[in-house]
């Protein structure tokens, strides 16, 4: 079980241990070429690769991509019928990619909606690369932050009736779809908006929020590092004072100097 960002105040690292992308403003970059929207989509696949490799080459543990959200559905029926093919082709032709490359793969959101061939070539994704450790790779499609609360209480409530007026922050933590991941240190948005579109609702409360106008297809690795190097720039507070957040830091670092500093007699000695 990860710990609670309300509960307890978690690590805090030099690169983020999760990122967070809600991958915006493919359709524009299309538009500014005079191109269809899908294929502003298309080479924001191309994006994604390049996303997943810099995570894993910094050292990034979970990558969270928001492709398609329960609102998504309101789009133009082609496009959403583009959509739901991009996804299907990334499913067949990336998933071995992904396993050479000890990428574990998951998929959040209610993806019955996509149909059985998708839901099929999902497990059997997230099935061959369950024990790869360099990073996981969420993919959220057809997800929404209110969709993921509702099924997460309305499965709890149902296995647990007799705990009704008494569940608690860890009672919910196993029903929601990213009980598998630490909440994420770190959310992007790219495309210029800045809101959270019902992504991660719930994992969303101490993350720190960086927004791009760069487009998602334009998104890259420098780009990622900007973030990064955004994110090192903040204090972490979880609701403690600055100074309070000084001092435990000079303790853990006071803590390890105790440990690595050598022993002066030893010295002397030799
Ligand atoms: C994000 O790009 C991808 C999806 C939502 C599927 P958009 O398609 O929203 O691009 P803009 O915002 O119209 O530019
Ligand atoms: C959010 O982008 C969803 C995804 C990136 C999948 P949208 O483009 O759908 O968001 P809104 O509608 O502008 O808030
Ligand atoms: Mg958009």
């Amino acid at each position: 079980m990860f710990t609670s960002s309300t509960h307890a105040i978690p690590e805090t690292r030099a690169i983020p241990r999760h990122v967070a992308i809600i991958m915006d403003g493919n359709g524009r970059w299309a538009k500014q070429r005079f191109m269809p929207r899908i294929a502003g989509h298309r080479k924001g696949a191309d994006a994604v690769r390049a996303a997943v490799r810099a995570c894993a080459e910094r050292g990034i543990e979970y990558l969270t991509l928001f492709a398609f959200s329960s609102e998504n559905w309101r789009r133009p029926a082609e496009e959403v019928s583009m959509l739901k093919q991009l996804f299907r082709s990334a499913l067949e032709n990336e998933v071995a990619k992904l396993h050479e490359n000890n990428i574990r793969l998951r998929v959040i959101g209610d993806i019955a909606a996509f149909g059985e061939d998708i839901v099929r070539l999902v497990r059997e994704g997230e099935a061959l690369t369950a024990n790869n450790t360099r990073l996981t790779l969420t993919i959220a499609a057809n997800y929404g932050g209110r969709w993921d609360l509702l099924q997460a209480v309305n499965r709890l409530v149902t296995e647990h009736p007799e705990k009704a007026g008494r569940y608690t922050e860890a009672d919910l933590a196993p029903y929601l779809s990213m009980h598998y991941a630490p909440e994420p240190d770190l959310f992007i948005r790219t495309g210029g908006e800045q809101r959270i579109s019902n992504f991660l609702l719930w994992q969303l409360a101490y993350t720190e929020f960086y927004f791009t106008d760069l487009l998602w297809p334009d998104f890259n690795a420098v780009a990622l590092d900007k973030a990064i190097e955004s994110y090192q720039r903040r204090e972490r507070r979880f609701g403690r004072t600055s100074e309070q957040v000084a001092q435990a830091a000079r303790e853990a670092a006071g803590a390890s100097s105790v440990v690595e500093l050598p022993d002066p007699r030893q010295k002397l000695a030799s």
